[in-house]
């Protein structure tokens, strides 16, 4: 047998090829060459050589492949794209771009290993976003938006370009139900109470949601707002924080959580870091803290 050394985007179809698998061996792409050994219990090991590259694109994205938990809980990663001085946008709103070419790439890469992609009715309005994978390849999300008020434009993407399912969660009392499948184009999901409310819902409301529609591995893409409610709610299994070396001195925070007095009550998760090249990436798992 000849030695093989993984490159990124090797290192990516074996990535896609361990979505919900534990305990097998993958093998090079369209071979019965065996490339990784994933055990049990989320370690693996590689059985090629790899690059620096690969190995750091295996080592960030492998957890998040693994199978959901037997427990019927769902698996929630969320992230954040922020300027050295944590800001996610300008006052106005705007983020493109703070983060490079590379973290754009990455984000892409949750997508194609999520079952849906969360974002709050501030990113959807301002950004009007399609959250599919274009950059790399994988299937599209389900695309969900929470929208108490229907404030999101129905021209945007999202509710028009068919790209991908969207699910639309608007005020409302939810019927829980059991979804056999999601229906193309938009879905509106009453759930979110009453409509003059501006109390932010319980996030685990959400996720509750969502899994009657049998989506559990969930990606929390932003905004601020968005990310800091499943934080604060202790809802976060990862955390990806994409660092630009850029200083924007005024805008959007990246995260707003209650106030504290002492460092000791501050969120220290585990970290690795890891250069993505235009951006740095702070992988935080939360998961043992659960
Ligand atoms: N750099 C990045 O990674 C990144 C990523 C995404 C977005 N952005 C930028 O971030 C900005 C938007 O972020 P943002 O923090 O202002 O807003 P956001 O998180 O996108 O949206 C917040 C809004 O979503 C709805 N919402 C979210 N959670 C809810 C809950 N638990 N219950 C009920 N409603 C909920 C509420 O809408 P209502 O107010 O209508 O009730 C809330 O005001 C934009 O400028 C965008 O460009 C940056």
């Amino acid at each position: 047998m000849v030695a093989r050394t993984l490159d990124t985007d090797l290192a990516w179809e074996l990535v896609l090829s361990a979505v919900d698998r534990s305990n097998v061996t993958l093998a090079l792409p369209g071979t019965d060459t065996a490339a990784v050994k994933l055990n049990g219990h989320g370690a693996w090991h590689l059985i090629q050589p790899a690059t620096g590259e690969a190995k750091d694109l295996l080592s960030i994205f492998l957890p998040l492949c693994r199978p959901l938990p037997s427990d019927g809980r769902s698996k929630v990663i969320g992230q954040l794209g922020q300027s050295l001085d944590g800001r996610i946008a300008t006052v106005t709103g705007r983020s493109r771009f703070i983060n490079g070419d590379d973290g754009i790439t990455h984000l892409h890469r949750i997508r194609a290993v999520s079952d849906a992609v969360i974002v709050g009715a501030g990113t959807a309005s301002t950004d009007n976003p399609r959250l599919t994978v274009r950059r790399t390849s994988g299937r599209n999300p389900v695309r969900v938006v929470i929208d108490r008020h229907r404030r999101v434009p129905d021209s945007h993407f999202l509710f028009t370009d068919g790209e991908a399912p969207t699910l639309r969660l608007v005020a409302g009392t939810y019927e829980k139900q059991d979804h056999t499948a999601i229906a193309p184009g938009v879905t509106e999901v009453p759930c979110l109470g009453d409509e003059s409310s501006s109390e932010p819902v319980d996030p685990r409301l959400i996720l509750e949601v969502l899994a009657d529609f049998g989506l559990r591995k969930i990606f929390v893409e932003g905004g601020g707002v968005t990310v800091s409610s499943f934080l604060n709610a202790g809802l976060l299994d990862r955390l990806h924080v994409m660092v630009a070396p850029m200083i924007i001195g005024s805008g959007r925070p990246a995260f707003s959580l209650p106030e504290i007095d002492f460092l000791d009550d501050a969120l220290r998760p585990r970290a690795q870091l890891v250069n993505l090249g235009s951006d740095m990436l702070f992988d935080l798992d939360f998961s043992g803290k659960q």
